[in-house]
């Protein structure tokens, strides 16, 4: 079956959603709280500090929305796949519940949003399916549908989906949600009034430090300094990290999604399967018309596989389940992922009492976002909540049985990467990577003038050499996420630097 993919990523969330821009901070400020990161945990914590009457700004490194909060598949789903039969393992009935209680908590506060400022963001109640086509993978799933009942988890065990799809097994979880999630936090920002005047883009925090009477100076780029009391990095990986704690129990993957005209595609519910590779598929609509979002493929980045391949297998996918035309939309997201899924939100680091972060949200960050916002808090204004150790950052994580810890399959069809060597082979918009040895290694992009780009391999975060991503044209770091245009620009941290430009 043939590809015909679109030439460049772009985000149907983006590309759909209502957006506004927002001024760089160009004085210094002082606040009461500081939130640094513009995605769903960012804003969310705004708003809920705002509302909570406190005195807040919300920094935002690039553009607002345009990390990971952009390029989700946008469900709110307190599924996490399967989940529960590892969580019970883990951490035993209670906090196994808790984890599913946060996150339908965090599908109820977007709703409540949503409905409080009036915001018409597609806000629609879905029942979500998790899957297999592996007979084998029964017994896992009967285990994770025992967990649904031990913690009275509304949902069940199901033989079939009620689509056009022959399945071994499935899970079903209602009362979950979908959602355009650009256009929900717009509305957010636009419409509480609390937050007016208090959204910065284009300010990167550089620098944080602590006075000798505990309040915080952040530093950005540009040299303006940020007085506040307390601090929160809802960033994809926590700028500051003091003692690695974040390196070591952190590990970024890579999923994809494609978008797809889909008047005559009827599906209802959202699905993922726990096969591998992933797929995962929603319906979506813009302006009255209906689309089909196909996705998964999710891999540790770096690891060589061939990203553009993994497009063409979700191509291929959708092609021959749902008879789709070519997609209209392609994009990819980067995701950092904990231990055991659970995000990391609460006190950034032990010696750093008035900074927090939002972190590690495995994927499924959006209702553990909203649920985070309110941890923060209540943490910040000293009261209790049930949630606040179950998110503990620096928490213990008790291992799993080998047995349990991974259920995944070998998938041996994606096209594993080989880079050409030399630049002058290169058609516009490749890249490759030259070892000329003695650790000279470095980067060459021709663009589509033909011109040749030459870059230093060295992520600018802490030096791991970033790979090509052929699917996106980005240099992509496999140690914390990081991003980089195909000319070496950052676009997602934590990396605060470009890329170095390498004499040829
Ligand atoms: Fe940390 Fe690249 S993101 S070294």
């Amino acid at each position: 079956m043939k590809n015909h993919l679109p030439e460049s990523t772009a985000s149907f969330w983006l590309e759909t959603g209502q957006t506004n821009s927002y001024p760089a901070l160009l004085e210094n400020l002082k606040v009461d709280i500081a939130v640094v990161g513009g995605g769903i945990a960012g804003v969310l914590t705004a708003h809920a500090l705002a509302e909570d009457g406190k005195n807040v700004a919300l920094f935002e490194a690039r553009e607002l929305l345009h990390g990971t909060t952009g390029y989700t598949t946008a469900k709110l789903s307190a599924q996490h796949q399967l989940v529960y039969h590892q969580l019970l393992k883990r951490y035993g009935k209670e906090r196994a519940k808790c984890f599913y209680q946060a996150n339908m908590e965090g599908i109820d506060y977007i709703r409540e949003i949503a409905d409080d400022l009036d915001i018409d963001c597609g806000f629609r109640e879905r029942d979500a399916y998790v899957y297999t086509e592996h007979a084998d993978k029964k017994e896992l799933f009967e285990k994770e549908a025992g967990a649904y009942e031990q913690l009275n988890i509304s949902g069940a065990y199901v033989d079939e989906l009620p689509l056009d799809l022959s399945v071994a097994a499935g899970i079903k979880m209602t009362q979950q949600a979908e959602f355009q999630p650009v256009t929900f936090l717009h509305g957010v920002l636009e419409k509480n009034p609390k937050l007016q005047d208090a959204v910065y883009e284009q300010t990167l925090v550089k620098e944080l430090k602590e006075n000798e009477d505990e309040t915080l100076e952040l530093t950005t780029e540009k040299g303006y300094t940020i007085q506040c009391n307390q601090a929160i990095f809802a960033t994809h990986f926590p700028t500051f990290e003091i003692d690695r704690h974040y390196e070591d129990n952190m590990d970024p993957e890579i999923s994809y999604a494609l978008a797809y005209e889909a008047e005559d595609v009827s599906i209802h519910g959202m699905y993922i399967s726990a096969d591998d590779p992933k797929k995962t598929f929603r319906k979506m609509t813009y302006n009255e018309k209906e689309y089909l979002l196909v996705g998964g493929q999710s891999h540790r980045l770096g690891d060589d596989s061939s990203e553009q391949s993994r497009y063409e297998e979700i191509d291929q996918f959708a092609k021959k389940v749902f008879g789709v035309n070519d997609p209209i939309y392609r994009w990819s997201s980067h995701d950092m992922i904990t231990k055991d899924r659970v995000p990391f939100i609460g006190q950034l680091d032990p010696n750093y009492s008035q900074v927090y972060t939002q972190t590690g949200f495995s994927k499924w960050g959006l209702a553990d976002a909203a649920t985070g916002a309110k941890v923060l808090t209540d943490l910040i204004n000293g009261r209790a909540n049930k949630y606040r150790d179950m998110y503990h950052p620096h928490r213990d994580v008790p291992e799993l049985p080998e047995e349990e810890a991974s259920s995944s399959e070998k998938n041996d069809t994606i096209e594993k990467l080989i880079y050409k060597a030399s630049p002058k082979d290169l058609a516009p918009g490749e890249a490759t990577i030259v070892d000329e040895g003695e650790e000279n290694e470095f980067g060459v992009y021709k663009d589509t003038t033909g011109e040749l780009h030459y870059l230093d391999l060295a992520c600018t975060h802490v030096g791991c050499g970033v790979k090509w991503n052929t699917g996106d044209k980005t240099w992509d770091c496999p140690c914390h996420g990081s991003r980089f245009s195909a000319t070496g620009r950052v676009i997602e941290g934590p990396a605060m630097e470009d890329l170095a430009i390498k004499n040829e």
